[in-house]
């Protein structure tokens, strides 16, 4: 018989079905046992009745988390005995056959447990445990539903998604890179990607003109409750606009995500509200305020633009300096003037962040698109002539063959799920992420490699 998902049973009032899951809870008593099973949509309560003595004696020696196929009648539950709050609450299954499909042994800790009150390696150790519970499950399926909507919706705005390479080269994006050594190339390396930044302009020299991708970005920098090794961006990039065009693309979206998929949720101000650098850290003292009324609400969206960034900062320990974004962010044209100048620190970028309730959720900027300009730029990043043909002659060399004004934006979107979901961390929101020391205790890695595959790829670890 077609498996019946829990959802689904209030349709078969009268009828016998077959429905599978693990084993919740289970109460057993001398002549009936309750066990509430579970699929992926939510419970079932099943009753085993002490007269059909098979089923009655498989069901006794029944444990919790084992995986059970049933058989039985679908009932509605006594009037005053339905749950509002399961999707099944209105019946109940009168069991006529169960078989364990597997069994669990004892768990590590209880799946619907508060999980602020289990130690977050063990969480991490047993994730698929831990996944389990109902509280993660719905944040993997909205994180589901809004990568729906967000393909969807840049779809329809004539975004095209395309992926880009994870085995490239060193990308500025100021982290550090992951590295991959070569084995046919011994001694060379690949550079896992920061952001797909170089790629996505070269696909507007390519004539891709909208661009996007729900992308994967690996930096190897110290852990916080808001950031991971291994994130994920919805990346995107426009040719022949203006900075406008892409802050008021990617707000119609967010507005359009937040009410159709959050519509609980209340953004504070629309348009969202809009401040230089300069006017956020004289009023706020940070580039990325808070700008709720009741910092405690969590469901108040106060979405803001920063925009203006300085394109500099100096980098007293290397003296030198660096750029704010990267070294592809557009100078404003006001202030292309003072590039000579010593003193770099008035000069803007035409860059933006996005911000929500403190964290920084986004970030992007308008792109030098004249090659003299960003050698220029590298220049002033302190990159020797030889150094700049090495890390970026890729880059100048397609410049040269004509290049459209671009520019992009790239969402954060582990904080932004955390946020909407209302999760104090991103790792409430990622499948697998790893602990704050950059570990994942379930697959334990990072782990050493064979002796083998070392001499392979010519390499040799320091004692
Ligand atoms: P940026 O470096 O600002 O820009 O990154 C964009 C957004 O990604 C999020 N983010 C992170 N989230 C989790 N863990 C991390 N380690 C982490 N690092 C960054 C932030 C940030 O706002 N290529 C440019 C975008 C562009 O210019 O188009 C870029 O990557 O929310």
């Amino acid at each position: 018989m077609k498996r019946i998902m829990s959802a689904e049973t209030p349709k078969f009032i009268g009828k016998k079905i077959t429905i599978s899951g693990w084993a919740e809870t289970i109460r057993k008593h001398k002549n009936i046992i309750f066990i509430d099973l579970r699929d992926r949509d939510g419970l079932t309560q099943i009753i085993i009745e002490n007269v059909n003595k098979k089923s009655f004696e498989v069901a006794q020696s029944a444990s919790i988390e084992d995986v059970l196929k049933i058989e039985g009648w679908v009932v509605s539950r006594p009037k005053g005995l339905e749950n509002k709050n399961l999707a099944s609450g209105k019946i109940e299954l009168h069991c006529e056959k169960i078989e364990v499909l597997s069994k669990s042994k004892d768990l590590p800790f209880e799946i619907e447990q508060k999980a602020k009150k289990i130690n977050e390696e063990t969480r991490l150790k047993y994730r698929y445990l831990d996944l389990r519970s109902n509280r993660m499950k719905n944040n993997l399926k909205n994180r589901h539903l809004v990568n729906q909507f967000v393909r969807n919706y840049l779809t329809e705005q004539g975004f095209w998604e395309i992926e880009t390479p994870f085995l490239t080269k060193s990308t500025p994006e100021g982290a550090r890179d992951f590295i991959v050594p070569s084995r046919l190339h011994k001694g060379k390396f690949y550079a896992l990607p920061q952001s797909p930044q170089q790629y996505k302009q070269l696909l507007m020299v390519a004539g891709i003109e909208k661009y996007f991708q729900i992308v994967r970005c690996m930096r190897d920098e110290d852990q916080r409750g808001d950031r991971q090794p291994e994130f994920t961006q919805i990346d995107l990039e426009m040719s022949f606009i203006e900075q406008k065009d892409i802050l008021s693309t990617v707000e119609k979206m967010i507005i359009e995500l937040v009410k159709k998929n959050y519509p609980n949720l209340k953004i504070k101000k629309i348009p969202f509200e809009k401040l230089t650098y300069n006017e956020a850290m004289a009023k706020y003292k940070t580039e990325r305020p808070d700008l709720r009324k009741n910092k405690q609400d969590k469901n108040e969206m106060a979405f803001a633009w920063i925009v203006d960034f300085p394109a500099f900062e100096w980098k007293e320990k290397e003296n030198r300096w660096d750029a704010v974004h990267h070294p592809f962010t557009m100078i404003n044209p006001q202030d292309i003037n003072q590039l000579e100048q010593k003193d770099k620190s008035k000069i803007r970028a035409l860059q933006y962040d996005l911000v929500l309730n403190g964290f920084e959720i986004g970030g992007g900027s308008m792109r030098i698109h004249k090659p003299e300009l960003l050698s220029k730029i590298f220049e002033i990043l302190g990159h020797k002539p030889e150094d700049i043909q090495r890390k970026f002659s890729h880059l100048l060399e397609a410049f040269s063959f004509g290049v459209p004004p671009h520019g992009g934006l790239a969402i954060g979107y582990d904080r932004l799920m955390m946020i909407l979901q209302q999760e104090d961390n991103i790792r409430e929101v990622i499948a697998f992420p790893k602990t704050g020391d950059g570990q994942d205790p379930m697959m334990v890695s990072p782990s050493v490699i064979d002796q083998e595959q070392l001499d392979e790829l010519n390499l040799k670890i320091k004692s």
